[in-house]
């Protein structure tokens, strides 16, 4: 899915909305998350903490979670769209990173997008290259 691809907009609307149900009284941000397998289906994700801060769940990996639990197949999921508050463009954090490349496509796009409206779009291989992988 390319940069003016009028689907981003829909992933946008589906992000922004799940971001809302962010549970986030610690950071105050709030996170949302879709990817979107082969077949066009959608599944979101938002952010959850915890006062044991290393348990707070990203958006990210939330929305790839509901996905495998959904049934998809993780080869098919082709591309990741994140939306935070309080953020220019909120770069996924490395633990996201590590878990797109194992459920998501070789080919993957993962497009973060601002409250202002600013989008970056990345290769998932560009944006975590030479990850660690068991053969
Ligand atoms: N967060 C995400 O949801 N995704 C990321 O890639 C980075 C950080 C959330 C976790 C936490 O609730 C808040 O942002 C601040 O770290």
């Amino acid at each position: 899915m390319s940069e003016g691809d009028p689907r981003i907009g829909e992933l946008l609307s589906l992000a922004r909305a799940v971001s809302r149900k962010a549970y986030s009284p610690h950071s105050g941000l709030q996170v949302g998350a879709v990817v979107e397998d082969a077949q066009g289906h959608r599944y979101t994700g938002c952010n959850v903490e915890n006062a044991s801060y290393g348990l707070t769940q990203c958006a990210e990996r939330n929305a790839m979670a509901t996905a495998i639990a959904a049934g998809a197949e993780p080869g098919s999921l082709h591309t990741l769209l994140v939306y935070s508050t309080g953020f220019e463009i909120l770069s996924p954090c490395g633990a996201c990173r590590q878990v797109m490349v194992e459920l998501m496509s070789a080919e993957a796009t993962v497009i973060s997008c601002s409250e202002d409206g600013e989008a970056q779009t990345w290769a998932l291989s560009e944006l975590f290259p030479n990850p660690f992988v068991l053969e």
